[in-house]
């Protein structure tokens, strides 16, 4: 069995032999490759599209490089997540690739993980209070709601002092760490036209903890924006809404809809996104969402895997941030790609020409 410590401490190119196990288990796919070696990749949710496209994108790409996959989706539960990860520790794996559903849940399995010798690469979320992962790879999470935040103040025009208009924030879900970096970004660019009232906020909800949405829901982003309109909107309307994903844009936009937004006299308001995922990118082409982050997954799979097979062929994995990822427990050395802001006006730019979608996916 190969020596994490030999893996993470010399990099040396120390050659162990792999005991491996090839291991089959729910929606995952033990794929036959030349290298001695297989990878569990456990994924969160099969709810949002990105999962899925990375977790396809991560199979393929670490199958080129000659590995076994074990891929599991661990459906937005937490206990089934630790169970497949302790399925895949005792089967044998070499390396996990965890996208984590609750962050702090894993603790006893990455020490199962930990025992035996596994390498962790924490992916896209990062896993908090423990020493047990080795690395992060993810995007510029502040940066994701630095371009939310900034599209609401470019399409407003706060800068040229425009305003008052009504605001209202959602945030992410309270058990995934980029919550609060997606909120924090957008909402240190957003305070000063708060400070200033150019922003209000008529419901009064700007604390975190009042404005999360459990599991990225968005049926339940769709209720609290219902709550809202019917409360804080009996006059006046809405003009921009912080959303940090677009699972929940599509759940606030519903509820909009319902209260005739939409319209003429009622256009809808500038709602942000995140993740480019189909139904989004088409709302935005048919003018109701505003803008999306775009993040390429694809990327950030690639990343993941060339981390892994540099850790166990006893390289030295790629890093550009061995700092601003502090778990509770130590700084997590990161690599951390940049998102991109996209609207109506560059997603055909971004992505089709990017390969994302094709023009016939976007009818
Ligand atoms: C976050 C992730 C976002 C979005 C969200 C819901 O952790 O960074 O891109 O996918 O989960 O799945």
């Amino acid at each position: 069995m190969r020596s994490r410590r030999a893996a993470l401490a010399t990099f040396a190119g120390v050659a162990s032999a792999l005991t491996l196990s090839a291991c089959g288990q729910q929606s995952g796919d033990a794929e036959d490759g030349s290298k001695d070696g297989t990878i569990g990749i456990a994924m969160p949710t099969r709810a949002s599209e990105r999962w899925i496209t990375e977790g396809k994108s991560m199979v393929k790409d670490l199958k080129e490089k000659g590995y076994k996959t074990q891929l599991a989706y661990g459906d937005d539960d937490p206990d089934a997540q630790v169970s497949q990860i302790a399925d895949m520790v005792k089967k044998g794996v070499d390396a996990l690739i965890i996208a984590a559903i609750d962050n702090k849940s894993l603790n006893d399995v990455l020490k199962q993980a930990a025992a035996a010798d596994i390498p962790v690469i924490s992916y896209d979320r990062l896993i908090l209070g423990t020493e047990h992962v080795d690395y992060y790879v993810s995007f510029d999470n502040e940066q994701v709601g630095r371009l939310q935040a900034l599209y609401i103040i470019e399409k407003l025009g706060l800068e040229k002092d425009k305003g008052p208009f009504n605001i209202e924030v959602f945030a992410g879900s309270p058990d995934d760490n980029n919550t609060k970096y997606f909120f924090e970004g957008a909402m240190a660019l957003l305070q000063p036209y708060l400070d200033s009232k150019q922003l209000v906020v008529q419901s009064g909800q700007t604390a975190l903890d009042e404005v999360t949405t459990l599991r990225w829901d968005g049926a339940t982003a769709q209720k609290r924006m219902n709550g809202i309109l019917a409360k804080s909107y009996v006059s006046g309307k809405v003009d921009a809404v912080l959303s940090p994903y677009d699972g929940i844009s599509i759940g606030v936009l519903s509820a909009l809809k319902s209260y005739g937004y939409g319209t003429g006299s009622k256009p809808f308001p500038v709602v942000t996104g995140q993740d480019a995922e189909l139904a989004s990118v088409k709302s935005i082409i048919a003018g109701e969402q505003s803008q999306t982050v775009y993040k390429d997954v694809r990327e950030l799979g690639g990343v993941a895997s060339e981390m892994v097979d540099a850790i166990l062929s006893g390289r030295t994995p790629k890093l550009n941030n061995r700092r601003d990822y502090n778990n509770g427990v130590k700084a997590v050395p990161a690599y951390l790609l940049q998102p991109t802001s996209v609207d109506k006006s560059n997603y055909e730019y971004v992505l089709v020409a990017g390969g994302f979608y094709t023009d016939a996916e976007l009818k």
